[in-house]
C-alpha cells in the first residue's frame, strides 16, 4: 500500500541518506531542517511502511514551487516519480494553488522526461543556478497549469 506521509525530523536520517545516494550533489539535512521549520510542504513515499521517495513544495501565493521530487535509485523508472506527482497535483489544488513552478537541470533528462510528459513545459532558464562537476550549471525553469 502506498502513503505519503508528511515529513517530520524523525525521518531525516532516512531522507538524507537517501538524498546522498540519488544526488551527486544533494541538500543537506540542514536544507530539510529548515524545510521543515519554514513550513514548507514535505511528504514521503511509502510502501509498506519503507520509504521509497520524498518531495518538498512551498506554496508562493496561488503557485506551488517543486523544490525536490526523489525516488530511490533501485525504483526509479517503474512508475513511482509519475504517483507522487500526480498526488502532490491532489495536493496542490487543494491549497488553491493553480499553477506548479519547478527548476531542473539542463543535464537532468530523467527529470525533464517526467515533466514533459506530465504538461510542464520549459517557461525560462537561470543561468548557472547549480553546482555541477565542471562549475556551474543552468537550471530549466517549468510550469504547468493545474
Ligand atoms: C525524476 C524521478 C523523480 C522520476 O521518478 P521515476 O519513478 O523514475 O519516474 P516514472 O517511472 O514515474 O517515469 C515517468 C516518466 O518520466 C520519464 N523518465 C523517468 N526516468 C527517465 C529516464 N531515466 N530517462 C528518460 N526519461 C525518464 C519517462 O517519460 C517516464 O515514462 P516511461 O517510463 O513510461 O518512459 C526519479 O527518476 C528520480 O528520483 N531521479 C533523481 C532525482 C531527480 O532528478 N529528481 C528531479 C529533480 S528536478
Amino acid at each position: 500500500m502506498v502513503r505519503y506521509p508528511d515529513m517530520t525530523e524523525a525521518d531525516l536520517d532516512a531522507v538524507v541518506a537517501a538524498e546522498e545516494r540519488i544526488y551527486p550533489f544533494p541538500w543537506t539535512r540542514g536544507n530539510f531542517v529548515e524545510s521543515l521549520a519554514a513550513g514548507n510542504g514535505a511528504w514521503l513515499a511509502q510502501e509498506d511502511g519503507n520509504m521509497i521517495g520524498y518531495a518538498v513544495m512551498i506554496w508562493v501565493l496561488d503557485e506551488a514551487h517543486l523544490l525536490n521530487l526523489s525516488v530511490l535509485p533501485e525504483l526509479q523508472r517503474q512508475g513511482r516519480g509519475t504517483a507522487l506527482l500526480m498526488h502532490l497535483f491532489g495536493l496542490a489544488r487543494t491549497r488553491q494553488a493553480t499553477r506548479m513552478l519547478l527548476e531542473v537541470r539542463r543535464s537532468n533528462f530523467s527529470g525533464q522526461g517526467l515533466y514533459l510528459r506530465h504538461g510542464f513545459g520549459e517557461i525560462g532558464h537561470r543561468r548557472r543556478y547549480y553546482q555541477s562537476p565542471e562549475g556551474r550549471e543552468d537550471a530549466i525553469v517549468m510550469a504547468r497549469d493545474l
